[in-house]
């Protein structure tokens, strides 16, 4: 079989380390299951993003939906990034993260009255909004609070970004975005006192791997923005959204950076915006692994399971986007390999990690990493069948901390009165 490594996890002597750890020494130490992130990855990570657009020097919004655990956004923030929130949840999040209010944009395709409100009190930076009855809610609610708020119009580009149907979001029968016509008329009525239109938004979708989509759409852009110009709006920004795709297979490329600033530049500049981009899964997969240990094997029909103590609740995506998650031994071993089924222990035959996956012999107590789990990992975690969540630990060096405790069956009735 082939083995995952990248800057911060790698094999030394035939163990699985993160950055300067042993993988087993945590695992020894917090149990299992658990979620180990490497904080140097994600800076660089960071640093490789904002170093690839330098040409058009955009300001970062980290998408916090692909990992919200405060240390996490806390790393992102401290490296220098905006935030990009969803809902009050992550807002809240955000802010306890230590992001400035000033640096937080407030998306979502449809947020409530509590929500906006809240955004107001804290003053973020600008709302994303993607309907016209929101945008009047919105002004409404500022109107009520004696402020202005900054909007940008989120349009539907009715770009098809070639990725997973569920994690597209750009073609014109989706729920995202706006119209591009129905965004002029907004923009043009002159009715929304209290609010400050700023730019215009998109977002793609995610996991997208190649660079034609994201050039299709910003040339539609910088031609409604011209437009708004004409027509006597000026914007000052244009959001590109997130949805860079990383890899999940051993060996396969990261989205190539090296095409897409140069192509931008040309497009952009010569319209004196700047530029926003709001990446999750990019700064964020490939930090971390899901650490696992097998519970029991056994065959039926012609079928071997490893039967693990992560499940479904702690990983969604295998099930719900048929997606691959690399799956390795954290000991390296030699010898003969089998498919095996790597299962959950909860009871749903959809819980599963992977699928007939080529696999040295395991047995009880093997303990696997389940790759390229730092992004839409534990924010999509359930305590379906009253699984408790597994704690998360961020590693730097040759240290590592706990940044969220292993659930107790206690914690599973706290809000239950
Ligand atoms: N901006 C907006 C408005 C978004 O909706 C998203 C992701 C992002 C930025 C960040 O996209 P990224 O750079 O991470 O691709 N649960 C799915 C992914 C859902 C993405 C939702 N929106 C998965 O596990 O693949």
């Amino acid at each position: 079989m082939q083995y995952k490594e990248n800057s911060a996890f790698s094999y030394q002597a035939g163990e699985l380390f993160v950055e300067d750890v042993p993988v087993k020494e945590i695992a020894a130490i917090v149990g299992t299951p658990v979620l180990i992130y490497s904080k140097t990855f994600f800076k660089q990570q960071y640093s490789a993003f904002t170093s690839a657009f330098a040409a058009i020097s955009p300001r970062v919004f980290y998408a916090s939906k692909a990992n919200f655990n405060t240390a996490v956004i806390r790393t992102f923030v401290e490296a220098g990034s905006g935030v990009d929130v969803n809902s009050a949840g992550e807002l809240y999040r955000a802010l306890q993260a230590g992001a400035k209010p000033r640096n937080i944009v407030f998306a979502g395709v449809g947020k409530t009255d509590a929500e906006i409100t809240y955004g107001l009190e804290q003053e973020v930076f600008l709302f994303k909004s993607e309907s016209r009855e929101e945008v009047a809610a919105i002004n409404r609610l500022a109107h009520d609070a004696g402020k202005t708020a900054n909007v940008a119009l989120r349009v539907n580009p009715d770009v098809d970004p070639k990725t997973h149907p569920y994690i597209s979001t750009s073609l014109a029968n989706n729920k995202f975005g706006i119209s591009f016509d129905e965004a002029k008329g907004i923009l043009t009525c002159g009715e929304f006192s209290n609010i400050r239109f700023t730019g215009l938004d998109m977002h793609l979708g995610s996991q997208i791997t190649t660079t034609a989509p994201y050039i299709e759409a910003v040339k539609k852009l910088a031609v409604l923005l011209f437009e708004l110009r004409e027509a006597g709006v000026h914007l000052t920004h244009l959001d590109l959204g997130g949805g860079f795709g990383v890899s999940y297979q051993p060996g396969e490329p990261e989205f190539d950076f090296s095409e897409l600033p140069g192509q931008l530049a040309e497009i952009l500049l010569p319209l004196n915006v700047t530029v926003f981009f709001e990446p999750g899964r990019f700064l964020t997969a490939n930090g971390g692994i899901l650490l696992t240990k097998v519970l029991y094997t056994k065959a039926n029909g012609n079928k071997k399971f490893a039967i693990v103590d992560a499940g479904m609740t702690d990983l969604m995506r295998p099930v719900l986007y048929n997606a691959y998650h690399h799956i390795q031994p954290v000991s390296c071993q030699s010898g003969a390999e089998f498919e095996y089924d790597i299962v959950g222990p909860v009871c749903e035959s959809s819980d599963f990690f992977a699928k007939s996956r080529l696999l040295p012999e395991l047995g009880k107590d093997t303990l696997l990493a389940v790759c390229s789990t730092g992004a839409y990992t534990d924010v999509m975690g359930s305590n379906y069948n009253a699984r408790l969540r597994p704690p998360e630990i961020l590693v730097e060096g040759s240290n590592f901390k706990t940044i969220r405790r292993r659930e107790k069956l206690e914690d599973l009735l706290r809000l239950e009165v």
